[in-house]
């Protein structure tokens, strides 16, 4: 049935394709059709990070920015979802056509730009929900911060959501903000790590709830660089990585009309760069709880994940390509291990 969607949907401007998609799942949430489609979510718990998730697959960043569709998308079977990337004030990123597919490549190219509704916005939305799954929250900064301001806007975001997030992702990695992929590298990313670990600290220390801190990176990264982002992660005392995030690469979709569109490229082709980061974070250091996320079209893929060192994963182009029976589809998978 997805396929017969699907290619109404690719018919249509992408963007629109998106916002009409999520407008019908949540109809159809409120009339009961997606936990009677799509639900229960898979039972296959993992303690993780002080966490105790449903199943190993998570929604990725990016696809609820702000938290509007929580329930809606947590009944599709996600053991847990991450909403975001969020930032301090509301900002209406960049201007439109800003997301591509490629479909011959399974791949998507975005350059949306953090348009958002503001942290204040998400916060009450995240308050409201009934989804019983775990909730991340992922943060960064305004455009019109600059970079070296950016520690701020960080430390505005993480004080607004300590209260109702399950876990905390710094996004260091969208290629979208101009400047803020530098952040993860040599003095700037202590420079940001540290503080941030200092006032979750004391955050949790004041609620007396603790909330895991993730920091999610690019896969376009070499291997000198991935080891000074894992010693940065061991002195700061992160709780887990997520990776990773979209990449600048163009090399596997070359000659598509749209490969030179400016953004991040996910879905397929950062299938294979994504687990490069994963196996030498998990080499660099065995007890990180990692977070895997980059081309997951199929059960095997997110098989493939774990198999690289991911304890979890996450899904979000796939989704798109093979609709939400993914969801369920790699939750069994990786509960029968
Ligand atoms: C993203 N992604 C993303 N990541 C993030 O940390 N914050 C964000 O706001 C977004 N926004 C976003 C928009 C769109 C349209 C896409 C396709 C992706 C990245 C996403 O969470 C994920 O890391 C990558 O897309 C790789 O996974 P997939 O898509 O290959 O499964």
């Amino acid at each position: 049935m997805y396929q017969l969607t699907r290619s109404l949907l690719f018919r249509l401007d992408p963007e629109t394709a998106h916002g009409l998609t999520l407008t019908a799942l949540d109809k159809l949430y409120q009339a009961g059709g997606v936990e009677r489609l799509y639900g229960p979510a898979v039972s296959d718990p993992v303690e993780l990070m002080g966490l105790r998730f449903a199943n190993r697959v998570g929604l990725a960043a990016g696809l609820d920015k702000n938290a509007d569709h929580l329930d809606a998308l947590g009944a599709l079977g996600f053991g847990f979802v991450e909403v975001g990337t969020v930032t301090p004030k509301p900002q209406p990123g960049n201007d439109k056509p800003r997301l591509f597919r490629l479909a011959k490549h399974g791949a998507i190219i975005n350059r949306f730009g953090f348009n958002n509704k503001g942290v204040l916005h998400l916060v009450e939305q995240v308050k409201k929900r009934r989804y019983a799954g775990l909730v991340g929250i992922n943060i960064g900064k305004n455009l019109t911060t600059s970079v070296d301001g950016a520690l701020g806007d960080y430390l505005t975001c993480l004080e607004a959501v300590h209260d109702v997030a399950d876990y905390v992702t710094v996004n260091v990695s969208s290629p979208n903000t101009p400047g803020l992929r530098t952040l993860q590298f040599g003095d700037q990313l202590d420079a940001l790590l540290g503080p941030l670990r200092e006032r979750a600290n004391e955050l949790d220390a004041q609620t007396g709830r603790r909330v895991p801190l993730l920091i999610k990176i690019a896969p376009d990264m070499s291997d000198e660089e991935i080891a000074l982002v894992a010693q940065s992660i061991t002195r700061n005392a992160f709780d887990g990585v997520i990776a990773t995030n979209t990449t600048v690469e163009r090399s596997a979709v070359k000659g598509h009309v749209h490969a030179e569109e400016a953004g991040g490229l996910s879905g397929r082709p950062v299938f294979e760069p994504s687990n490069r980061i994963i196996r030498a974070l998990r080499a660099h250091l065995p007890g990180l709880p990692i977070i895997g996320v980059g081309g997951i079209d199929s059960p095997k893929k997110a098989q493939e994940k774990l198999a690289a060192g991911a304890d979890l994963v996450q899904l979000y182009s796939g989704l798109i390509y093979e609709g939400p029976k993914l969801v369920s589809g790699c939750a069994r998978a990786l509960a029968k291990g």
